[in-house]
C-alpha cells in the first residue's frame, strides 16, 4: 500500500508542491505553517563536520574470534573461539573537508566499532602504525598546517612541510605518507593499525601491552600520482564508491585481526619506546599473532544515520582494554566525545548507531534530544534499587614514576626507524618516494624548510638524505651540518 505523507509530527498531507496563496497568483500564506517546518528544517540540515577526517565512508560488518585470548585479555569479544561481535567501520581521508577528491594523497584514517557485551569497543587508528607527532599539544598545530591557509584559504605545501620540518619526530611518518602507501588503491586494498600500545589485562589481573594490525585479504595495492589524479577529476568519490559497489556485489572485504603481545616488564625495558606513536614494535621481536577477522557485509541504509553521525572515541574501552600512558592517546581520551558533544549533541551515544546492544543504565539525564531515559531513580547514593557500580570491572593499579613538568619525548631517536623504512623500501619505491618529495618539498620556495626537512631525511639515512638533496638542488654540506 503507498504510504501516505505526513509532517513531521505524523499530520496528514495534501500537497507538496504548491504553497498556499492568496489567490491563484500569491503571495503567500503564513498560515502555511507546512511550508514554514519545510523551509526551517531545510536550514538546519547542515552539522560542524568532524574537525578532521571529514571525507569518509562507511559500512556495517562482523567480527569473528578465531583464536581465543582470554589468556592474555578478559575483553568479551576476544574469548571463546567462534564468538561473532557485530560491529561497524568508517575510513576517511584526514584533512580534506567533506567533500574533498578521495584519492588525494594523505594518511587514512581506520576506524572499528564493536558492540560488545560489555559495551562499546573501538578502535580508532590509521593505515599506517606510526603517527606525525606524540604530544597532544601539538595536534591543534599539526592540523592547521594541514589544512587551509587562513588568509588564501587554500591548502598550501609550505604550511605542512614548514611543520614537518620543525618537529622531527614526524619524519617516520612523512615517510610512510610520501611512500606507495601514501595512495591506497581503495579503502579495502589497505590494511590498518591501531597505532599505539593498548594494556590488555586478563581476569586474574595480569597485564600485558597490545598493538593491533588489521591485514587487508584483498592484498595491499596503491595507486601512482597519475592514477590518483586522473580519479580525483573524474570521481571525487573514487573510494567510498568503490567500497559500496564492493558491498552492493556481495564482494565483502575481509580484514585478519592480528595483535603484537608484549609482555608487560619486557614493553617498559624496550630498546624503543612502546609509548611513543612515532615509532613502531619490530615484528621480529613481537610477531603478529591471530586473533580473528572481520568481514564488511552491509552498506548503510542511511548515510547520515550511520556514517556522518557514528561517534568513535579511543576512551571507548571495555573490561580487559586499558590505555597505556602514550600521551598522545591519553589526549585522544579526552578529544573525542568532546567534538562529538559539539558535533551531534550531548546525548549522541543515544543515536541508534552509536547505541550500545547491551542494556545502558546510568545517572546521566536529560540534556537536548535526550531519549531512553525511563522513571528509575536519577541519583546515586540511593534507596530505591538504583543501578550499582561493578568493581571487578576497576582498572588495574599502576605505578606512575617521576615529578610533574613538560617533558621533552623520552626517546629522540626519531631517525632509525624512518632509516629503517626507507632502506625497506624497493629502489623503486624509493625513486618514487624522492620523486613525491620532489613535487611537494620542492615546491615550497623556503630554503630553511627545504634544508631543516632534507636534514632529517639524512640523519634517518645518507642515501635518503642525499638524494631528496640532490633532487632539490641543495648543497649536500649545508645538510650535513
Ligand atoms: C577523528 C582528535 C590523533 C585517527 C578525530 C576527531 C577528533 C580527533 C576531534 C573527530 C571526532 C568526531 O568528530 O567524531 C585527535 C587528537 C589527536 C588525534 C586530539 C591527538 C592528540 C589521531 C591518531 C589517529 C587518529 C594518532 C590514528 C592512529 C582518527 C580517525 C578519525 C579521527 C580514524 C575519524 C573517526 C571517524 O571515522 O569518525 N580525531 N586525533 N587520530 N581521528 Fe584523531
Amino acid at each position: 500500500m503507498t504510504k501516505k505523507l505526513t509532517t513531521k509530527a505524523g499530520q496528514p498531507w495534501a500537497n507538496n508542491e504548491h504553497s498556499q496563496t492568496a489567490g491563484v497568483r500569491g503571495p503567500v500564506l503564513m498560515q502555511d505553517y507546512q511550508l514554514l517546518e519545510k523551509l526551517a528544517h531545510f536550514n538546519r540540515e547542515r552539522i560542524p563536520e568532524r574537525v578532521v577526517h571529514a571525507k569518509g565512508a562507511g559500512a556495517k560488518g562482523v567480527f569473528k574470534l578465531t583464536h581465543d585470548m582470554s589468556k592474555y585479555t578478559k575483553a568479551d569479544l576476544f574469548n571463546g573461539v567462534g564468538k561473532e561481535t557485530p560491529m561497524a567501520a568508517r575510513f576517511s581521508q584526514v584533512a580534506g573537508e567533506a567533500g574533498y577528491p578521495d584519492t588525494i594523497r594523505d594518511v587514512r584514517g581506520y576506524a572499528l566499532k564493536f558492540y560488545t557485551r560489555d559495551g562499546n569497543y573501538d578502535i580508532v587508528g590509521n593505515n599506517t602504525p606510526v603517527f606525525f607527532i606524540n604530544d597532544p599539544l601539538k595536534f591543534p598545530d599539526f592540523i592547521h598546517s594541514q589544512k587551509r591557509d587562513p588568509q588564501t584559504h587554500m591548502r598550501d605545501d609550505e604550511m605542512q612541510w614548514d611543520f614537518w620540518s620543525h618537529s622531527p619526530e614526524s619524519v617516520h611518518q612523512v615517510t610512510y605518507l610520501m611512500g606507495d602507501r601514501g595512495n591506497p588503491a581503495s579503502y579495502r586494498n589497505m590494511n590498518g593499525y591501531g597505532s599505539h600500545t593498548y594494556k590488555w589485562v586478563n581476569k586474574d589481573g595480569e597485564a600485558v601491552w597490545v598493538k593491533y594490525h588489521f591485514i587487508s585479504q584483498q592484498g595491499v595495492k596503491n595507486m601512482t600520482d597519475e592514477v590518483a589524479a586522473k580519479a580525483a577529476s573524474e570521481d571525487t568519490d573514487y573510494l567510498l564508491h568503490d567500497l559500496y559497489d564492493a558491498i552492493k556485489n556481495h564482494n565483502y572485504p575481509t580484514w585478519k585481526v592480528c595483535v603484537q603481545i608484549i609482555p608487560y616488564q619486557a614493553g617498559l625495558d624496550y630498546h624503543d619506546d612502546i609509548f611513543d606513536v612515532t615509532k613502531v614494535v619490530s615484528h621480529h621481536d613481537y610477531p603478529l599473532q591471530e586473533v580473528g577477522e572481520f568481514t564488511l557485509n552491509e552498506s548503510p541504509t542511511n548515510y547520515f544515520d550511520e556514517v556522518e553521525e557514528i561517534a568513535f572515541s579511543p576512551a571507548n574501552l571495555v573490561p580487559g582494554i586499558e590505555a597505556s600512558p602514550d600521551k598522545l592517546l591519553q589526549g585522544r581520551l579526552f578529544g573525542y566525545k568532546d567534538a562529538q558533544r559539539y558535533r551531534l549533541g550531548a546525548n549522541f551515544e543515544q543515536l541508534e548507531v552509536n547505541r550500545p546492544k547491551n542494556e545502558v543504565h546510568t545517572y546521566e539525564r536529560d540534556g537536548a534530544m535526550a531519549d531512553h531515559q525511563g522513571n528509575g531513580v536519577n541519583y546515586e547514593p540511593n534507596s530505591k534499587g538504583g543501578p550499582v557500580e561493578d568493581p571487578n570491572v576497576a582498572v588495574k593499579p599502576a605505578q606512575l614514576h617521576g615529578e610533574t613538568g613538560t617533558y621533552k619525548p623520552y626517546d629522540q631517536d626519531f631517525y632509525t626507524q624512518a632509516g629503517d623504512l626507507y632502506r625497506l623500501y624497493s629502489k623503486e619505491e624509493q625513486d618514487r618516494l624522492i620523486a613525491t618529495i620532489k613535487k611537494g618539498l620542492g615546491s615550497v620556495d623556503n630554503h630553511e624548510i627545504q634544508v631543516l626537512e632534507t636534514r632529517q631525511f639524512y640523519q634517518a639515512d645518507p642515501d635518503y638524505g642525499t638524494r631528496v638533496a640532490d633532487a632539490l638542488g641543495l648543497d649536500l654540506d649545508e645538510i650535513k651540518n
